[in-house]
């Protein structure tokens, strides 16, 4: 990775900061996205310890709205070069909120962040660029119903969270078929169940539950992180897109998530979201 430059949004915490850090270990220069400005100073020492010879950068933002994501998003574009965007950043909310767009926050910052960014960037990763999107298993049992994507009708965390996973999968598969022949790679993975700050803040049942199940059944950041990396780095991944990866290796996803009218039409309500002109 000597050389290279890697975006990770989401990287002052659990699996996107350890793949942040060991990127940065193997030589790659990382870019990374933050809300908090103390985490943030805190994933920069990690970094500049880990590769003290390259001009780490952080760009400050909440991408939950939409004015956000495409200032950072530009602010990004302007790196000189880009070879890997690791799009991560993601939360559990057990309570409706809506942001000031209008959408509902999962959908907003789950997915939204991630397609407005890498539209935003795609132009700039080159040939051998890799997009990585941490999707999850959490898609397994969810159906996204169109006619009420920002779930006006009824609201509860998780299987919004499921649905935006969802979302995470089928961006990935139009966003595959769209760059096919370009160069460029896109694929998308399942960290496993990991012991990171996640569900911490998302209040409610869930929290509870995330705290109990944590300790007993969920692994590190370590090891969740690896697929990050594997995808961010390894040469034995180059020349694969489209393909939803678990553990380094292909998964199958479920057939809602490998229904491409779904994708292309998600892709399409995404983008006339988005209003990127
Ligand atoms: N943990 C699991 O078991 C698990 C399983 C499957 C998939 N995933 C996925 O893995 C990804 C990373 O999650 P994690 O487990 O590492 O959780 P985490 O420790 O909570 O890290 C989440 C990261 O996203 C950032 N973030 C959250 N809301 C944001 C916002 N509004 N604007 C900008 N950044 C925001 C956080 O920033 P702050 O530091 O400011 O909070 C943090 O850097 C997520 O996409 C999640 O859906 C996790």
């Amino acid at each position: 990775m000597q050389g290279k430059t890697v975006i990770i949004t989401g990287a002052t915490s659990g699996i996107g900061e350890v793949a942040a850090v060991h990127l940065a270990e193997q030589g790659a220069r990382i870019v990374f996205t933050a809300r908090d400005k103390a985490r943030a100073d805190d994933t920069m020492a990690k970094l500049h310890k880990a590769n003290p010879a390259a001009d780490h950068a952080v760009h400050m933002a909440d991408l939950s709205t939409l004015a956000e994501m495409k200032r950072v998003g530009g602010e990004l574009a302007r790196e000189p070069r880009i070879d890997v965007l690791v799009n991560n950043a993601g939360a559990l909310f057990n309570k409706r909120q809506e942001t000031v767009d209008g959408l509902e926050m999962t959908f907003a910052l789950n997915h939204m962040a991630y397609f407005v960014i890498t539209n935003l960037l795609l132009g700039k990763l080159k040939a051998g660029g890799r997009i990585v999107t941490v999707a999850s298993n959490a898609h397994r049992g969810a159906r996204l119903d169109f006619d009420d994507l920002q779930s006006r009708r009824s609201y509860v965390g998780f299987p919004v969270y499921s649905r935006s996973k969802l979302c995470n999968i089928l961006f990935n598969r139009e966003l595959a078929r769209r760059i096919a022949g370009s160069g460029v790679t896109a694929n998308a993975l399942h960290p496993g169940f990991v012991a990171t700050r996640f569900g911490d803040n998302s209040g409610g049942l869930m929290r509870t539950v995330l705290k109990v199940a944590k300790p007993i059944g969920a692994i590190s950041p370590e090891e969740g992180a690896q697929t990050i990396i594997y995808l961010a780095s390894s040469p034995q991944a180059a020349d694969v897109s489209g393909v939803y990866f678990y553990e380094c290796k292909p998964a199958t996803p479920t057939a809602e998530a490998r229904n491409d009218e779904d994708a292309k039409r998600l892709w399409e309500i995404s983008a006339q979201i988005a209003d990127l002109g």
